[in-house]
């Protein structure tokens, strides 16, 4: 079983426990915590969020709405992200 937290700055929004591959944004929806979306495909980086621990892999072909830059820095897409293990997010976008 693995945990995921939410976090804004160094308040911890909510947290949730999961099993099978979910994405980020099902897995705040499990515990509350709002996400914002668009296009839910990957394509729109409205939303992207900052891993701050653990690891959400990254397809080496980055999709539309992520670059580089956002990557080395910790942005991952909240709709397409799927954690390997525990992992703790800052819900806003890390630039
Ligand atoms: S909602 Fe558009 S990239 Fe996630």
């Amino acid at each position: 079983m693995n945990l995921i937290r939410f976090f804004r700055g160094v308040k911890l929004l909510g947290q949730t426990t999961f099993v099978s591959e979910q994405t980020i944004c099902e897995l705040a929806i499990d515990c509350g915590v709002k996400i914002p979306t668009n296009c839910t495909s990957g394509t729109c980086g409205t939303c992207m969020i900052t891993l701050l621990k653990g690891e959400i892999p990254v397809d080496e072909f980055l999709p539309p709405g992520l670059d580089l830059e956002y990557v080395e820095e910790g942005g991952r897409l909240g709709c397409i992200g799927i954690p390997n293990g525990d992992v703790d997010i800052e819900i806003l976008p890390p630039l």
